[in-house]
């Protein structure tokens, strides 16, 4: 119990895993009259940083949106330079994760990807794939509705092969082919940049995720700022439909 108020202390122990909006690179350089570009790679500093503390931390998934589907967009030089920077920060960087027991998965429709970047994430998915640290997802290319629709695709050509039953088709089943089939749903969503809104990440696993904005800009966003959200997250009471009361009185399975 809380001394002051007696109200009872919540603390929901760290996130399991934490999916995060990494907005306002362009903002970043645009404030400081740099090309846009100049944030994004400010925007990956940030990202060693944030994917180190998590795995210090015992986090155990840790999703990044590093390319929406709607992403394609923009000017087509941001686009080039964001694919270069994508497939460079992926060759420097998987080693690293490698020795640091970091599994790499990248989720999104990667058919968009020219071979080369698609080979180089196959490799790095196929290095890292036996780790059993923190398991980072890089979403590129990534929409959630995208995602459903993926899965509707799948189950329906497993309908007509005879290996799902019409019957099966439960929540559990939809999840099983999602692109995060197997990890825990996300309990943390954290957007910076100040715009609060979703912008098509992932819709169906963030149904009871905490969210948390914040106005710092991604390549700003560090350690002390991800402490601050994990402390906001930590704080709250989760009910999952449940009364407070229930919650409290230790009733909840
Ligand atoms: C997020 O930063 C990174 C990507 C979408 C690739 P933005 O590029 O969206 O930055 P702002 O929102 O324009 O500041
Ligand atoms: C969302 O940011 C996607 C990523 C961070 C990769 P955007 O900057 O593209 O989102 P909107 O367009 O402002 O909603
Ligand atoms: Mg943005």
């Amino acid at each position: 119990m809380n001394a002051v108020d007696d109200k009872p202390v919540i603390d929901n122990g760290n996130p399991r895993h934490i999916a995060i909006i990494m907005d306002g690179n362009g903002r970043w350089a645009q404030k400081r009259l740099m090309p846009r570009i100049m944030g994004h790679h400010a925007g990956v500093k940030a990202v060693r940083k944030i994917v180190e503390f998590c795995a210090k931390e015992n986090i155990e998934v840790l999703s990044l949106f590093a390319f929406s589907s709607e992403n394609w967009r923009r000017p087509k030089d941001e686009v080039s330079l964001l694919m270069e920077l994508f497939m460079s920060t992926l060759q420097a960087e998987v080693d690293k994760l490698d020795r640091n027991n970091i599994r790499l998965k990248i989720i999104g429709d990667k058919t968009a990807f020219n071979d080369k970047l698609q080979d180089k994430i196959r490799s790095a998915e196929a290095q890292t794939a036996n780790n059993t640290g923190l398991t980072l997802l890089i979403a590129a290319n990534y929409g959630g509705r995208w995602d459903i629709a993926n899965a509707i695709r799948q189950i329906v050509a497993g309908i007509k092969a005879g290996t799902i039953d019409e019957q099966e088709i439960s929540e559990d089943l939809v999840e099983r082919y999602l692109q995060t089939a197997g990890l825990p749903e996300p309990d943390l969503f954290i957007r910076t940049g100040g715009e609060e809104r979703v912008s098509n990440f992932l819709l169906w696993q963030l149904a009871y995720t905490e969210f948390y904005f914040t106005d710092a800009l991604w390549p700003d966003f560090d350690h002390n700022a991800l402490q601050q959200a994990i402390g906001s997250f930590k704080r709250r009471q989760r009910r999952f439909g449940h009364t407070g009361e229930q919650v409290v009185a230790g009733r909840v399975v």
